[in-house]
Parts: structure tokens; C-alpha cells; sequence
């Protein structure tokens, strides 16, 4: 299977990426390193394994991950200093909301599964009695 990491030099991304090729994987990493590290990459190296240095929201970054193909696209580059997202909303949810678009657009021209990893901080957290579910109301803290 020829998988997709978008922010695969990243925290969660590293472990990801070493999951998908214990399972035998293709990883194509997609990662503008602006928070991750390549080093966090470093003893994965082999060659079912590609980085590409690049951004989400330019779509020749996007066309060129996507170029081998796709079965499944883990998306998880995003910027995610809250803070940031409250100073500067055009600055960092333009790159997140149009990047993402441009990555799903790509999965779907590719026939790919797409798993976008959200936070649970879009939820209505006052209530959690119940744990949360997908169906739980939303109710976002931060842009
Ligand atoms: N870590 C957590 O506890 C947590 C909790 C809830 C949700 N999340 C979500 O999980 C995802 C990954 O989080 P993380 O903790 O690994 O963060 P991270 O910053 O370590 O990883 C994100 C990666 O995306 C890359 N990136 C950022 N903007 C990019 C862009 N425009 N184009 C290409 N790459 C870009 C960064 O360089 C980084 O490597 C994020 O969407 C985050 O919101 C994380």
C-alpha cells in the first residue's frame, strides 16, 4: 500500500510514518519542516520511505507527493500554535483550510482514503459525562 503522510516529520506524523512501514508500506512524507524536524525521520531512512520538503497549500507540492499514487492520505500537516491562529487567522488557517482542500482534492482525484486528524478541542467540552463522539456538538475555543 502507497501511503501519504502530510506533516510526517512532525511529533505525532514520526510515529505514524514508522507505523505505516513496520506494516510493510510505501511512505511518501509531505512536510515544509516549518515545526517538524527531518531528523525525527532519520532511522526510518529506506527505501520504501520518500520525503518531499514542501507545502500543503502550493499544489505543485501536493501534485508531486501525490505523483506515484495513493491508496490512503494521513493528513496531519497543520500549524498548531493556537496562539498564532488568534494573531494571525489569515496567516496560518489560509496555508490549514486551503492546503487541506488542496490535499483532499488530490486524494479524491487519486481514489485515495483520507483520514484528517482533527482535535477534540472543536467540541463543546462542558459536557463530557459521555466521553465524545463524532455526533458530539461542536463548539471551537480558538479560530
Ligand atoms: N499533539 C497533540 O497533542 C495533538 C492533539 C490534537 C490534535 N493534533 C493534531 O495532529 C496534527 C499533528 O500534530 P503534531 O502534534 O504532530 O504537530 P507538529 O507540529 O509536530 O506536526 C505538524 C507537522 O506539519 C508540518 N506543517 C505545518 N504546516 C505545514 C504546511 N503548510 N505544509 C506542510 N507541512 C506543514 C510541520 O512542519 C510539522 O512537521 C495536527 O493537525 C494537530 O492539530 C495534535
Amino acid at each position: 500500500m502507497r501511503c501519504i503522510v502530510t506533516g510526517g516529520a512532525g511529533f505525532i506524523g514520526r510515529w505514524v510514518v514508522k507505523q505505516l512501514l513496520d506494516e510493510g508500506c510505501h511512505v511518501v512524507v509531505l512536510d515544509d519542516l516549518s515545526n517538524g524536524n527531518e531528523n525525527n525521520l532519520k532511522d526510518l531512512h529506506c527505501d520504501r520511505l520518500s520525503v518531499i520538503i514542501g507545502k500543503i497549500e502550493i499544489e505543485e507540492d501536493v501534485a508531486e507527493a501525490f505523483a506515484g499514487g495513493c491508496d490512503l492520505c494521513i493528513h496531519l500537516a497543520a500549524s498548531i500554535v493556537v496562539q498564532d491562529s488568534i494573531d494571525d487567522p489569515a496567516g496560518t488557517c489560509g496555508p490549514d483550510t486551503l492546503g487541506t482542500l488542496s490535499v483532499l482534492e488530490a486524494a479524491r482525484r487519486h481514489d485515495a482514503r483520507f483520514l484528517f486528524v482533527s482535535s477534540c478541542m472543536v467540541y463543546d467540552l462542558t459536557d463530557l459525562d459521555h466521553g465524545i463522539e463524532e455526533s458530539h456538538p461542536t463548539k471551537a475555543l480558538s479560530p
